[in-house]
């Protein structure tokens, strides 16, 4: 599914509560089945540390860790050992085309290379719903393309939710669903072709 509308209509905001990281001030939102906003704070965390990948609009990766270190961090949340993380860590860096890159710090790496490591980062513990906040912004037509392939292989083959946040034309063909927002609200909703 992806999300579109005008900067500023609170595309950003949507994906955040979804993915239980900002609390909504009214309305109900529920996410797999769960009441984020109902949670304790440590069920919460545990939740969205097993259940859930984001990638942010602006990347934060840490930028004193390398990018094999960043993409382990979920795997380390969820109690994997430092070994095996990175391992994982590199073999999803690899399928984002930056196996040569595992171990640059993400101070190094120039944007494009930085948003594939953040996107690696939401996929490496096989979250069942990855929230991604532009994915495509700094990447060329073809790495574009490659990334979004690895997402919707993810989305079909191991049935996972996928939500997009974009404004990038170029990737509406790798949709299902497109929902439109405008000032706050969903508008319409079509099925791609
Ligand atoms: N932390 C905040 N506190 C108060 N208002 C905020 C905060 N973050 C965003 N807003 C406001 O909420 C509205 C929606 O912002 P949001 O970031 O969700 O937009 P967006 O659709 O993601 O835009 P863009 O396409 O530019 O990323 C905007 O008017 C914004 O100024
Ligand atoms: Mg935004």
């Amino acid at each position: 599914m992806m999300l579109v509308g005008p900067s500023g209509c609170g595309k950003t905001t949507l994906i955040s509560v979804i993915a239980g990281i900002l609390d909504q001030d009214s309305g109900h939102c529920e996410v797999l089945g769960e009441d984020l906003l109902n949670m304790s704070n440590q069920h919460k965390l545990n939740f969205r540390a097993r259940n859930i990948g984001f990638v942010f609009q602006a990347f934060n990766l840490l930028p004193s860790l390398n990018a094999a270190e960043n993409v382990s961090i979920p795997l380390i949340i969820n109690g994997i050992k430092r070994a095996e993380a990175e391992r994982k860590a590199i073999s999803v860096l690899e399928q984002a085309g930056l196996g040569a890159r595992v171990k640059a710090l993400s101070s190094e790496l120039s944007g494009g290379q930085q948003q594939r490591v953040a996107i690696a980062r939401a996929l490496v513990h096989s979250p069942r719903l990855i929230v991604c906040d532009e994915p495509t912004s700094s990447l060329d037509h073809e790495t574009g393309h490659n990334v979004m392939t690895l997402l919707k292989d993810v989305a079909l083959y191991k049935d996972r939710t996928l939500v997009i946040v974009t404004h990038d034309a170029r990737i509406f063909d790798f949709a299902d669903r497109i929902a439109e927002m405008d000032d706050g609200h969903i508008i319409k909703v079509k099925a791609a072709r």
